[in-house]
């Protein structure tokens, strides 16, 4: 096949964290990249990468890793607090590096990060891939032509309920429970989602070409059921941010009942993007009640690759960059100054909510004067639990294993009841005939699923009888709760409103 890039040279790749790190295998095929050596402590994910490249050398061993020599990059996608570590050390080995959202998570560490990027003369890009979907880089197109005239306001979400992967990894596609099954994911389980800043305030910034200054960001105190409690990760984050022309963005991020990660307003002094659901539109005419008029971008060029990638296209285009950057020395996005940019809005982010919402100013890394004030702040992120001790010392793992699978299970079949039983108390008021029959068939299913979810409920109770009060316990109780049926038995409810839902007529 022709090469992608106008170079036969190729660019030898080893992925460290094998879970989000192995998505990228298909569009490294698709590049001038191979994929020549793999590493990750976990047994399964070093399997499931072996069936995909099984001529790699593959292991668990991170020294031994950075040792291999036949190698000339290295895509981390290690544990999220873990990045910048990982990074400077794969650099100090001498290799280019990608590294997943986030680049670091403290200020010192950051200065850490971009002094060994400055002094290894290697490339750094940060993975951040949502301002590279079709929309998106339309949008930055027609902001670099001045379309939009000055940034005034916009809004990003990234609303993603990331619940189960507390209970399970997140990337085979048969999503195992952690193991061992007593404890929680290492930091999905308890992380402030201001840190996973980048998939909104990311595109913001690609389509302005702006830098964001300051930062506040109000406490947020209402969680979502069934994530270990304390957790700052079942709550929504929210931030104002002011980027460098003095415009405001509004970044939207977290756990919520509402999953989003594409709704977006960007409104210029010449003309206003929106993209809430049904598609781009553009209102044109610099007023308020212009023409408001419905575009459907295209790709730039190579389309079909970026078409076949994950996360609408951006799990290409980041390679495809990073590749031209090391190969034809063309700058790619997200290189360690931008890095720091978005990283550090969501470190601010955090600071500022812990002060009550204080404005904060997010600190420029280019600047070395601004870098010394910063170069021995360590203080990142704070957990409130240890997700290795949910149980108290000296449980009986043989029962507190099935803590993981219990938790996933109850959780997909609640659900399905909460979907039937509370589709039930608007049915009548639903027009789409197709909507009704989905509320019907989930009646019907959550009907069929009552036995199973009875006896996981009955196993989860006898768990926490045995040990109440512990963070499994709580969480469990949590989760429960979203099967509640106000004491009515769970069968006899769902008949009763299926047989009441078939007598009801379509307007
Ligand atoms: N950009 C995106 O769209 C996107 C999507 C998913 C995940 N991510 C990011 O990718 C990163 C990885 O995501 P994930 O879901 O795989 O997370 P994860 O935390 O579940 O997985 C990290 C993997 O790295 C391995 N690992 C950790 N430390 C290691 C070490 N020292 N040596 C070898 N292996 C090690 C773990 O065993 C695990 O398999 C996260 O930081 C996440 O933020 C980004």
């Amino acid at each position: 096949m022709e090469p992608i890039l106008k170079t036969d040279k190729h660019l030898r790749l080893g992925i460290w964290g094998l879970g989000r790190g192995a998505a990228f295998i298909k569009a490294a095929n698709d590049l001038n990249i191979d994929i020549v050596a793999g590493c990750d402590t976990n047994p399964i994910m070093r399997e499931q990468f072996r069936k995909t490249c099984p001529d790699a050398f593959i292991t668990a061993d991170d020294t031994e890793f950075l040792a291999y020599k036949d190698m000339d990059a290295v895509l981390v996608a290690t544990y999220f607090p873990c990045h910048a570590e990982h990074s400077i050390r794969a650099l100090e080995a001498g290799f280019h590096v990608m590294c997943e959202v986030t680049s670091f998570t403290s200020p010192g560490e950051g200065v850490r990060l971009l002094e060994a990027v400055e002094k290894s003369g290697k490339v750094y890009n940060l993975l951040e891939n949502y301002p590279f979907t079709k929309e998106n880089m339309y949008l930055e197109k027609l902001w670099k032509e001045g379309f939009f005239g000055e940034f005034q306001y916009g809004e990003f979400n990234y609303l993603h309920n990331c619940r189960m992967f507390s209970y399970k990894y997140c990337l085979p596609p048969d999503f195992p429970p952690i193991e061992p099954g007593y404890t929680v994911h290492s930091w999905r389980s308890w992380f402030n989602f201001h840190y996973y800043n980048t998939h909104s305030l990311g595109p913001m910034m690609k389509i302005t070409g702006l830098r964001p200054e300051r930062v506040t960001a109000p406490p947020t105190g209402v969680s979502l059921p069934g994530f270990i409690p304390e957790s700052e990760n079942a709550k929504v984050a929210v931030a104002l941010i002011q980027m460098s022309n003095g415009g405001i963005m509004r970044n939207l991020i977290g756990n919520s009942t509402s999953d989003n990660h594409t709704d977006k307003r960007i409104w210029g002094t010449k003309a206003a993007a929106e993209s809430l659901g049904h598609g781009l539109h553009i209102r044109l005419g610099s007023t308020g009640f212009g023409p408001n008029v419905h575009v459907e971008p295209q790709w730039p060029f190579l389309g079909d690759f970026a078409d076949q990638a994950g996360h609408g296209g951006g799990d290409f285009w980041e390679l495809y960059y990073f590749a031209r950057e090391v190969l034809e020395n063309i700058p790619a996005p997200w290189n360690i100054y931008e890095a720091c940019d978005v990283t550090l809005a969501g470190i601010m982010a955090v600071r500022s909510q812990e002060a009550n919402g204080m404005p904060m100013e997010i600190p420029d890394f280019r600047n070395k004067d601004v870098r010394e004030q910063f170069r021995n702040d360590f203080r990142g992120m704070t957990r409130s639990f240890d997700p290795q001790k949910i149980f108290p010392e000296g449980h009986d793992t043989a029962i507190t294993s099935r803590f993981n699978f219990l938790m996933i299970n109850i959780e997909t079949l609640a659900m399905d009841l909460r979907t039937a039983l509370d589709g039930a108390v608007i049915y009548e008021q639903i027009p789409n005939p197709a909507d009704r029959l989905t509320i019907l068939e989930t009646l019907k299913k959550a009907r069929r699923q009552v036995p199973v979810l009875t006896q996981y409920m009955e196993e989860a109770n006898a768990i926490v009888a045995r040990y109440p009060g512990c963070l499994a316990a709580e969480a469990l109780k949590s989760m429960m709760s979203l099967a509640d049926t106000n004491g009515r038995d769970p069968a006899e409810l769902l008949d009763e409103k299926l047989d009441w839902a078939l007598t009801v007529k379509c307007k």
